[in-house]
């Protein structure tokens, strides 16, 4: 199978492996790509968001599937579109990337089918906003409706921030359209953690459990990332929480997603946060986490080609049982570039790629690096994903981090307490 992969982050890059190591695919090209993508993958030169010409590289180079990274292509209706050129495409069609697109609808469609989630209010009316601003009990979370490259959510601790918030959001329109509508909502305390699953419009496999990293630096100080790191399977999902999310959050959305009319065939991530092991969802994505999915990729005990076939076919149900995860941990330490997620230089040199190659149980995820003549430079945010299995959870960050020491650029910046988390249940 030729297969087209698009984006080109870390999550693409483990989506490319997973599906390298697949026996159906002969070939896979990923658009845009990164440096380290194109090792197992052809770069083609097309923006992620770029649907037309997606879909036109796609029927001229007979693509059998092409997957999707990110959200933005989803929410435009990449989906839709293939689908209507016949071309075989997986992720949520725009109706139901609307999960990710809009905050209000996401809300409300918590609210129609009950799943546990934080009590909000809705508006579209900047002055009503800060009426109810000017009258609430803080801590509490306002989010832009739409897409905000992650930065949509404002954790605020004061009246006084809360109204920055909405300022920022719905008067200066930071983030444009995306904030001609807010959710304002309680803020949840707990533990977050990443829960993903494959639909096929009538059933799931879930994936196995992970968490995120989201602040820059450790202890979880400074402000949010697209996320520092990550590893699976995440102990605060024990089996209880897991069954609950399965019985109170997976099920009902899928029974509510039908009722709306829409065939949800993809991936569904849900940001959760576990309170006494009671999962609350503080928000659903229809596209793989980044960087989740690469230390669930690298436990993955199963084609993952298959899996994303028997999606789109709506067989999921036929495989469901023999997808299975390695016993081991595996822990992804994102190595980024100093100043993200504020400003920062590129171009920087990446040594010390070819030491890690040939680590036993570690793959190194690239994002935001491009060749430059015969090395590698760097050329975004977060560069690398510095992924490692072990028995253990404690096994695995040190193996991580063993390869993390022998990379370097100037100014590189990482954490170094990713997985530290999940020791206190160990
Ligand atoms: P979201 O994009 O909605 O997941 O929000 C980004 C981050 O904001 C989450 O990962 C949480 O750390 C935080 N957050 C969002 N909603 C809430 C909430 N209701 N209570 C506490 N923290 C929240
Ligand atoms: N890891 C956070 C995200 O993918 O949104």
């Amino acid at each position: 199978m030729k297969i087209l992969v698009v984006g080109g982050g870390g999550r693409e890059h483990a989506l490319c492996w997973a599906l390298n190591n697949s026996n159906k695919v002969t070939k896979i090209y990923c658009a845009p790509g990164n440096a380290g993508i194109s090792e197992i993958a052809e770069c083609v030169n097309i923006g992620a968001e770029d649907i037309e010409n997606l879909c036109k590289f796609a029927k001229e180079n007979s693509i059998d599937l092409t997957v999707v990274g990110p959200e933005a292509p989803l929410v435009k209706g990449i989906v839709d579109i293939f689908n209507e050129n016949g071309l075989k495409i997986f992720g949520a069609d725009k109706k139901g990337a609307q999960l990710e697109g809009s905050k209000v609808f996401a809300k409300e469609f918590f609210k129609k089918y009950n799943i546990p989630s934080a009590d909000f209010k809705i508006f579209d009316n900047a002055d009503e906003a800060l009426k109810y601003a000017e009258a609430i009990e803080y801590p509490k979370v306002f989010k832009a409706d739409g897409l905000a490259a992650g930065k949509g959510v404002i954790v605020a601790k004061t009246k006084d921030e809360g109204i920055e918030a909405i300022k920022k959001i719905m008067i200066d329109k930071k983030f444009g359209d995306a904030g001609n509508r807010m959710v304002i909502e309680d803020f949840l305390e707990g533990e977050e953690a990443s829960f993903i699953a494959v639909l096929d419009g009538k059933t799931f496999i879930p994936f196995d459990s992970s968490q995120d990293h989201k602040p820059v630096f450790d202890n979880d100080e400074g402000p949010n990332t697209g996320g520092m790191g990550a590893y699976s399977p995440a102990p605060v999902v024990n089996e209880t929480v897991f069954n609950k999310i399965i019985e109170k959050v997976l099920i009902p959305t899928i029974n509510g997603l039908k009722n709306e009319g829409i065939e949800y065939k993809g991936v569904l991530y849900a940001g959760l946060m576990i309170k006494d092991n009671e999962p609350y969802v503080l928000e659903y994505n229809c596209r793989f986490g980044d960087p989740e999915t690469q230390p669930l990729l690298v436990r993955l005990d199963y084609d993952f080609c298959e899996i994303i076939e028997n999606a789109i076919d709506g067989n999921l149900e036929e495989i469901k049982d023999n997808v299975k995860w390695k016993d081991e941990a595996a822990v992804c330490v994102v190595m980024a570039s100093g100043g993200y997620p504020e400003s920062y230089k590129k171009g920087y040199e990446i040594k010390g790629l070819d030491e890690v190659k040939n680590m036993e149980n570690v793959v190194v995820f690239h994002a935001g690096t491009k060749k430059e003549g015969n090395k590698i430079v760097t050329s975004g945010g977060r560069v690398l994903g510095v992924t490692a299995l072990g028995k253990t959870i404690p096994e695995a960050i040190e193996n991580a981090y063993k390869a993390v020491s022998k990379i370097s650029w100037t100014d590189v910046h990482y954490r170094k307490d990713i997985g530290k988390k999940a020791l206190k249940y160990l």
